[in-house]
């Protein structure tokens, strides 16, 4: 393997683990179990990363899968898994804001997206191109910085999940934050949350119809319903859906 392929193995190892860490696994549960039955479907995943959620689209019977993303390194580790074990992905570096229409998608994802959009005017952009990319009758889903949570659990209790998320500044339109994903090795990254009302109100204002907040799901396993109960009142994440109505 090339050097520059090592340095993407390290990245991309390092940010997938917290797709593992049981606020990752609640995330999955809650983002899989709102979208439809995947088979034959195409699929466009906006802001990819390493390309997780693309290979388990493939994985769950996706027809054809696409995801883009504007970081050239994430880009570059998601077309190395993809030389390594083909799943027919194809992968373009594209900013979301500037997104084209790529074609009619049934299902578009956007996971960690919407935050990071530079302004209101800029999400708005955002969720217009997202909805552009989809099929008449198509669904989106994004996941987002859960806007109702609980700021005495976040930075603190949060951490039994693997995660704690720390304000670093004002709120204005939206709020930095620091995510630390904890255990080894830790890593932090930059976040915001925005308001109440953001999300929905820009998915809405690109004229995608049935806006819904979706219910969290945390994994049943043997940790218990004790150990999920503060996600389950208060996840780090929110996922919402939206279709485009079939005869727009
Ligand atoms: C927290 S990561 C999530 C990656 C992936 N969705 C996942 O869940 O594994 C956020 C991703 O959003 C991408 N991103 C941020 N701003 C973007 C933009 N304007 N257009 C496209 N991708 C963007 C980053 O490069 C990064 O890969």
């Amino acid at each position: 393997m090339a050097e520059s392929d090592d340095q993407y193995d390290v990245i991309g190892k390092a940010y997938e683990r917290a797709k593992f860490i049981p606020t990752g696994l609640a995330e999955q549960a809650t983002l899989l179990s709102a979208l439809p039955d995947l088979s034959g479907k195409a699929v466009l995943d906006v802001a990819c990363g390493t390309g997780f959620y693309p290979r388990k689209f493939v994985d769950l019977g996706a027809a054809r899968v696409v995801g883009v993303d504007s970081s050239h390194e994430m880009v570059a580790y998601a077309r190395s898994v993809e030389a390594r074990e083909s799943r027919g992905i194809t992968y373009h570096r594209v900013d979301a804001a500037e997104l084209p229409v790529l074609g009619e998608f049934d299902v578009v994802t956007a996971v960690w997206l919407l935050g990071y959009a530079d302004d209101p005017a800029a999400l708005d952009r955002m969720a217009g191109n997202l909805a552009g990319n989809l099929a008449p009758g198509g669904i989106l889903a994004v996941v987002v910085p859960n806007p109702d949570a609980d700021w005495d659990v976040l930075p603190g209790d949060y951490g039994r999940y693997g995660y704690q998320v720390v304000q670093t500044g004002e709120l204005t339109f939206r709020m930095p934050v620091s995510v630390r994903v904890l255990g080894k090795p830790p890593f932090a990254f930059d976040s915001f949350f925005w308001p109440a009302g953001a999300f929905d109100g820009a998915l809405e204002r690109a004229g995608l119809t049935t806006v819904t907040r979706q219910p969290t799901v945390v994994p049943d396993d043997d940790r218990g319903a004790e150990f999920w109960a503060t996600l389950a009142r208060s996840p780090s994440f929110a996922v919402f859906t939206a279709e485009r109505a079939a005869d727009r």
